[in-house]
């Protein structure tokens, strides 16, 4: 056993995993840019009251959830590690006024996360989301924008059925009312609630809908739904959501028990899930509108709406179909017949890596041909071999593939290497 692990619910990204994330990171990018989200980078960590305003204090991801950073002094700041971006963004629009330009503002980040959650087959308590955030724009066509953006994202990603889920879950008009006949509901069943929940029904009942206790699934299965008790204006919303989706060709579920496990969502909601996921605990991906978010966090009422889509879910989905992505390999390795030439190697390397290729130089003092194997064994197409032509002016460049080798003058070798990499312009 070694003496040191990753702490638990958290791993290192080796280099084939990383290069999976890579991947992924480089589509989100992509389509984030195309759609017109700019990237935004937030602190790791914020006053803990961004979050407990923000996700709200009666839910899991606070409650339970938070990683607090211990004070260092009796009157430091209380801090935590962000569990998910849109507080922090949203604070971010406050403190820096964006709301004085163009709405909506498009915001996007990608990044590490950190919930304090029960480590356990696809959660982990340090993961990454792929997060979109607009802020300015009260839909409806935005949120349907949205949402075939994250389909877009699995499709492009090579995740194929992904299901996406959709709720309203209204606004402070229409959701009080519909808040007080869920808490009737439980009530009149109270002595079946587990102690947590018991504990809620009385702080945020609308907390029990999601609940992850298996205790509660036949108790939400008769709750009352909040779309059948929508105010007009929510309803309408709703309504042309769906006509937005519709009009893009989109399949979607509705799902009345979708609230989503955080306190700031008013009206649309939405999940994205694995194809064929019944019974399945893990979204892959989840968002909605919060259209109370800007103002709670001290800006001015301004609706906005957005996504968080969990990469390492992404992944393992993917892994699962075995289509796992392969690390970058070198284009060549420069090799040479006298092993203790490696400032020579070096050299040429350093001219290729110049003219932007990928190259390695072998810096051991092995025999030539150690040095091919290990070249071969790095994935490398080509080996670039010094030896006593480089007096010439010339190597060999071999072709490790077909075991074939021609002399290369060395004033020729950045633009034939360019070629065969594929990027000649
Ligand atoms: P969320 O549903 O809490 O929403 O998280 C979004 C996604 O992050 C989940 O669907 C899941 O894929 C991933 N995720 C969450 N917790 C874990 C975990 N412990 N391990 C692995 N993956 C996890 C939000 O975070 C909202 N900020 C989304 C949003 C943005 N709403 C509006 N704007």
């Amino acid at each position: 056993m070694p003496t040191f692990r990753a702490p638990r619910g958290t791993r290192d990204l080796l280099p084939a995993e990383r290069a999976g994330f890579r991947r992924l990171e480089t589509i989100a990018s992509d389509l984030a840019r195309r759609y017109g989200y700019r990237e935004i980078e937030t602190p790791l960590f914020e006053q803990t009251a961004v979050f407990e305003r923000g996700v709200g204090e009666v839910t899991d991801v606070v409650e339970k959830e938070l990683f607090r950073i211990a004070p260092r002094t009796d009157d430091s700041e209380s801090w935590a590690l962000r569990p998910e971006p849109t507080a922090g963004i949203v604070r971010a629009y406050v403190q820096h006024g964006l709301q004085t330009l163009p709405q909506p503002v498009k915001l996007t980040l990608t990044g590490p996360m950190f919930r304090y959650d029960r480590p356990q087959a696809g959660r982990f308590r340090q993961f990454w989301q792929f997060d979109v955030e607009a802020i300015g724009d009260p839909g409806p066509a935005i949120d349907a924008e949205i949402i075939e953006l994250g389909r877009r994202f699995y499709l492009d990603a090579g995740l194929d059925g992904v299901e996406i889920r959709l709720n309203s879950i209204g606004d402070p008009a229409c959701r009080p009312a519909y808040v007080a006949a869920l808490a009737d509901h439980y009530r009149s069943s109270a002595a079946l609630l587990p102690p947590l929940e018991r504990d809620r029904l009385e702080r945020n009942p609308l907390r029990l809908l999601d609940s992850k206790d298996p205790a509660m699934a036949a108790l939400n299965a008769t709750a009352p739904k909040m779309t059948d008790r929508l105010c007009d204006p929510c309803a309408e919303h709703f309504a042309s959501v769906k006509d937005h989706l519709d009009a893009l060709g989109i399949d979607f579920v509705e799902e009345p028990s979708l609230v989503r496990g955080l306190d700031y969502y008013t009206r649309t909601a939405f999940e994205f899930w694995p194809a064929g996921a019944e019974g399945q605990q893990s979204a892959l991906g989840g968002g909605g509108r919060y259209d109370g978010l800007v103002a709670l966090l001290g800006g001015k009422a301004t609706p906005g709406i957005g996504f968080g889509l969990g990469l390492d879910r992404v992944i393992l989905a993917l892994e699962a179909k075995g289509a796992a992505v392969a690390p970058a390999t070198p284009l060549a390795v420069v090799v040479g017949a006298d092993p203790d030439a490696t400032a020579e190697r070096l050299r040429i390397a350093t001219i290729l890596r110049g003219q932007g290729l990928a190259v390695q130089a072998e810096l051991g003092r092995r025999k030539l041909g150690r040095q091919l194997e290990s070249a071969v064994k790095a994935g490398a197409q080509f080996a670039v071999i010094v030896g006593d032509e480089l007096e010439t002016g010339h190597v060999a460049l071999r072709d490790l593939d077909a075991a074939s080798q021609k002399p290369v003058a060395l004033a020729d070798l950045p633009a034939l290497l360019r070629r065969k990499a594929g990027t000649a312009e």
